[in-house]
């Protein structure tokens, strides 16, 4: 079964009357989030294509949800000030290549790997970047693995290549992050060392089940 949350998209009428009252150019802004939309649902598209392949060869769902987000504005233009990036259209969209997310939570891990390869095999799919967050777990624990792709948007006058950020996890994984994420990661709350090491050991711990899970299913 795929869920996925609609993105937000704020192509309103209000964005580009307001276009004096902002710092930033407000349609430029409607248009780039256009972009990246479009990019989203058509990577969000694909992986929904192999889950239902997946289905109806194999009687098993690699992909258990999806949430899909597009940066907020806001937070697009604390990235520019935290990275020194020129708050306009050019710079952001040369720089930034998270402002399209897709979240990918799978059952089991050789899923991830399964969804992952297939997607950037595809002819239209160009991958920009691979971290592998679970053969190389981050020092915290985190766990995941990201791709950065762009794919063609092909429009009226022009065809755009647009990057869409994919992390792709299991529920264990996506439980841990989650908590995490609350309790530290991009927060000024300072947590305590021996905290740290515990939190580490959590996400270890659920290293360890997703290894059993799929040791049981790979026996069934
Ligand atoms: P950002 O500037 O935050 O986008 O990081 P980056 O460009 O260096 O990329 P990275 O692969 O480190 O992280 C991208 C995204 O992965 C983050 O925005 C989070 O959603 C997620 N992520 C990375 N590290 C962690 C972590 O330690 N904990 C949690 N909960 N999420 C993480
Ligand atoms: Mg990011």
């Amino acid at each position: 079964m795929i869920v996925t949350k609609k993105a937000e998209f704020h192509a309103t009428k209000d964005a580009l009357a307001n276009e004096e009252d902002n710092q930033i150019n407000s349609v430029e802004f409607v248009k780039m989030f256009q972009l990246y939309t479009s990019a989203m649902r058509k990577v969000r598209t694909k992986l929904e294509i192999l889950d239902d392949e997946f289905q109806v060869k194999y009687d098993h769902n690699p992909i258990h949800h999806m949430e899909t987000r597009i940066k907020s504005e806001r937070s697009i233009l604390e990235k520019c000030k935290r990275r020194n990036i020129e708050p306009n259209v050019q710079s952001i969209q040369n720089t930034l290549t998270d402002i399209a997310g897709i979240r990918v939570i799978c059952s089991y891990v050789e899923d991830i790997y399964a969804i992952g390869e297939y997607l950037i095999k595809q002819e239209d799919v160009e991958l920009l970047r691979k971290s592998d967050y679970i053969k190389n777990p981050k020092q915290n624990g985190y766990r995941s693995l990201h791709l950065i792709v762009q794919v063609p948007l092909f429009l009226t006058e022009e065809t755009v290549k647009i990057p869409v950020e994919i992390q792709l996890r299991t529920e264990a994984m996506d439980f841990w992050a989650s908590l995490e994420h609350d309790l530290h990661y991009k927060t000024n709350k300072h947590i305590p060392s021996d905290l740290v090491i515990e939190l580490k050991e959590c996400a270890d711990t659920l290293a360890n089940l997703d290894l059993k899970m799929q040791e049981i299913k790979n026996k069934i």
